[in-house]
């Protein structure tokens, strides 16, 4: 839900805050604040010129999220694609390298039916793939690391269906450049993107929100 210049979801563990987040009710329901200063995905939504209203995926779909991290955006994804008891059916198989994060992952997966956290690293889909069934409607990458666009062409290669949708999160700091700036990386990476056969539907500068980095949403 966009009240004005905010985001909300609807809380799918009710009275629960995930991150320190503000709750509040609307009409009986209660919603979660999506602080997009926490979340880059919540920072592409509030930033999208074109595509606000289509980066997430549908209630019901079935999901990829490779570097899934504490859960800060997993949290809102699965508000909105499984839903309290997950009365939407949806399901979404979140991947990290960390044990840490897996731990806080597992954690919340117990309250919210329908998330699989897996620990795995997103560049070894032989260690893991076999949690992914079928081809995934929705992949989105946030993985800070270099080689951030050639894992996720790989991934979207391997576990996206076509024309299903998905989203790169990159850090220019993560990937090795030769100090030519930012955008020079950016570019860079729209053009590998588009050599991979993939079509870029927005490209989204995050800075202000989350500095140094920009969101692609791609179809395939
Ligand atoms: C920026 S954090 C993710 C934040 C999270 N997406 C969010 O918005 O709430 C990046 C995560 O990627 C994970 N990571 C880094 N390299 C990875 C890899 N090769 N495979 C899987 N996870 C990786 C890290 O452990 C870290 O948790």
């Amino acid at each position: 839900m966009i009240d004005g210049r905010a985001i909300w979801t609807r809380n799918a563990v009710p009275k629960h805050s995930q991150y320190g987040e503000s709750l509040r009710r609307f009409k009986g329901i209660e919603y979660r604040r999506w602080d997009p200063n926490r979340s880059k995905l919540g920072a592409a939504l509030t930033r999208a010129r074109q595509t606000q209203y289509e980066l997430l995926p549908e209630p019901g779909d079935t999901c990829l999220y490779l570097g899934a991290g504490h859960g800060t955006s997993l949290s809102h994804l699965h508000d909105h694609v499984c839903g309290e008891s997950n009365r939407e059916k949806g399901r979404i198989i979140a991947i990290d390298l960390s044990p840490r994060c897996l731990r806080d992952l597992i954690h919340m997966s117990k309250k919210r039916p329908g998330l699989v956290p897996v620990l795995g690293d997103a560049r070894k889909h032989s260690a893991w793939g076999i949690m992914v069934a079928n081809r995934v409607d929705w992949l989105l990458q946030d993985v800070s690391q270099a080689g951030q666009a050639d894992i996720f062409i790989s991934a979207v290669h391997r576990f996206l269906k076509p024309g299903g949708k998905g989203l790169l999160s990159l850090k220019a700091a993560s990937e090795r450049w030769s100090g030519e700036g930012e955008r020079a990386v950016f570019d860079a990476v729209a053009e590998q993107l588009e050599q991979a056969g993939l079509t870029i539907v927005e490209r989204i500068d995050l800075h202000g929100l989350e500095d140094n980095h920009c969101l692609y949403y791609i179809t395939n």
